[in-house]
């Protein structure tokens, strides 16, 4: 393969649509380029005729979408001389700012609630060796800290309120457009602080505007669907919720920052906000691992949970084209997925061949 053929991330692939120049250094993990999958026996399942594909950003170097963004943050904090970057976070930017810190040869610190982030993105975190400062409060305590103390630290802050961050984001949308040769007819995903369905639809609307010269025939852009966590819910209660709760604690989020953002996305689409219970998002990553054999994180699943009760009320109808964006791996949180499963637990066996056939037999 030459070298011109070989992937090397989204910012090179796409960089006439983003802010770089041609002597800009990308810091780069080859982040981007996700499957979208089709799902084959859900759709079945709903008895209804739709057509619903999976972005899953799971894919991404560091196991979520996160990755788009923060190849754009830290590629330009590095091009204006940063030092150093810093986020708050449930998890997932904290591994990709860890990690693409490294990479640029820079500082990451990065706060996160204390006992509140999964499993995997603490490994991860470690790992890169990012500077961790756990806090004894909640991710909108952490990001009203990491605000404030940027006028008083020379760091960078790389959570998507730096405008790169949906910059890098919003290429998810090119790549569905790229694929289908269309925009999806509705496009469904999780909202935590909201930058990333404000992302998408900056992303749609930049590739179906005729400015660009290839605006798609059918579909340009798709109505924007937005789920949340029953117990962090403040765009479907209308408010910013103080002490959220959700098993899905990537979105476990009471202040969404790019709340004006987010609601200009429902507006512009002609979508909708709606909440999805902790019951609700983990039968759906269950019914995805089970079903699809995609495994997804609890709060990637709220995506397919809105989208299920939405089809099966009619609210979106059929006939439909319908991509759900899968934000994180499932080996993430392996917490909540064994906690799920506790009622298929492994079955435990002498290590002879008579007790192998028999729990086969069993078990068919
Ligand atoms: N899904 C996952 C897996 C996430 O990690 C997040 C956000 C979201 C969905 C929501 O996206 O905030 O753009 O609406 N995680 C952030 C973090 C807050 O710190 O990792 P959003």
């Amino acid at each position: 393969m030459s070298t011109n053929q070989r992937y090397t991330g989204l910012i090179e692939k796409y960089r006439n649509r983003l802010p770089v120049s041609e002597t800009t250094r990308l810091i780069s993990l080859g982040e981007g380029n996700t499957p979208l999958i089709q799902l084959n026996n859900i759709p079945r399942l709903t008895g209804k005729h739709v057509e619903i594909y999976v972005k899953y950003e799971g894919l991404n170097p560091t196991g979520s979408f996160k990755d788009r963004g923060m190849t754009m943050a830290v590629t330009k904090a590095v091009e204006a001389g940063s030092q150093a970057i810093i986020c708050a976070s449930t998890g997932n930017t904290s591994a990709a700012a860890a990690a693409y810190a490294v990479r640029a040869g820079i500082k990451a610190f990065v706060l996160i609630p204390e006992g509140k982030i999964a499993l995997g993105k603490l490994a991860q975190t470690l790992m890169y060796g990012a500077q961790i400062i756990q806090i004894n409060g909640n991710f909108d305590a952490g990001m009203a800290l990491v605000k404030e103390i940027a006028d008083h630290a020379p760091v960078t802050i790389v959570n998507s309120i730096n405008p790169f961050r949906l910059e890098g984001q919003k290429t998810a949308a090119f790549e569905i457009v790229d694929e289908l040769g269309r925009a999806p007819d509705y496009h469904c995903l999780p909202v935590g602080n909201a930058g990333n369905i404000s992302a998408y639809w900056k992303g749609y609307k930049e590739y179906s505007s005729e400015s660009h010269g290839f605006a798609p025939v059918v579909g340009n852009r798709p109505v924007m669907c937005g789920y949340q966590a029953a117990g962090a819910a403040p765009f479907i209660d209308g408010a910013m919720v103080d002490n959220p709760e959700t098993v899905a604690t990537a979105i476990r989020i009471g202040h969404p920052q790019s709340w004006d953002l987010a609601w200009i996305a429902q507006k512009e689409s002609g979508g909708w906000f709606d909440k999805c219970t902790d019951e609700q998002i983990l039968a759906a990553q269950k019914m995805l691992s089970e079903h699809e054999g995609v495994f997804c994180e609890p709060a990637s699943a709220a995506s397919l949970a809105g989208a299920l009760r939405d089809i099966s009320s009619g609210k979106i109808p059929e006939g439909s084209l319908i991509v759900c964006t899968l934000t994180g791996n499932g080996l993430k949180d392996p917490d909540i997925a064994i906690k799920q499963c506790i009622a298929t637990h492994p079955v435990t066996i002498e290590a002879t061949l008579d007790a192998v056939k028999k729990a086969i037999l069993d078990n068919m």
